[in-house]
């Protein structure tokens, strides 16, 4: 894309989350736990034309870098997301998301009587298996729409 087809400003400092799978952006601000309130710049583009993946959503948070467990969990539901660090207008960093063994905190467990959701203070945690994770306190398994789990 030339920059005369630039639908979102570039940014000074912060992170550009590119190759988002076209419609999980606001699934990734969940995670980031972005709802505005805070203040933060924010510039997101839904559905955009990509080369790569035919449409895709760009996430752009200003001043802030982003936890492991925060990018761990944006790998299930943006596999082919690229992390880009901004400094002073430039790319200092870029790398692909990479599908951790386990994520911890970030999402709820889907079984009511799960330990995780008896107000004891233990951390939600899930392995990540090939076709979903499962939670390594009760078993329940989560395959489908797991953006529905992020905590809020
Ligand atoms: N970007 C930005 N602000 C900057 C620099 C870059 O918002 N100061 C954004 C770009 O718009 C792009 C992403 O960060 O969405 C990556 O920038 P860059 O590496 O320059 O673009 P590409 O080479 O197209 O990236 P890729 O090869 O990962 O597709
Ligand atoms: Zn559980």
């Amino acid at each position: 894309m030339t920059d005369q087809q630039l639908r979102v400003s570039k940014i000074e400092n912060g992170t550009v989350i590119d190759h988002i799978t076209g419609g999980q952006a606001l699934n990734v601000l969940a995670i980031l736990d972005i709802d505005g309130s805070r203040g933060e710049t924010v510039s997101i583009g839904m559905n955009v034309p990509s080369d790569r993946l035919g449409r895709k959503d760009v996430v752009k948070v200003e001043d802030r870098e982003l936890s492991q467990s925060e990018l761990d969990v944006l790998s299930l539901i943006a596999p082919a997301a690229t992390i880009n660090i901004i400094r002073g207008y430039d790319v200092v960093e870029k790398h692909r998301v990479e599908r951790p063994d386990s994520v911890t905190g970030v999402l709820d467990c889907p079984n009511a009587h799960c330990i995780t959701n008896e107000n004891e203070p233990i951390h939600s945690q899930f392995d990540v298996l090939e076709d979903g994770i499962r939670c390594v306190y009760c078993d329940s398994i989560i395959r489908e729409q797991i953006a529905d789990h992020i905590k809020v």
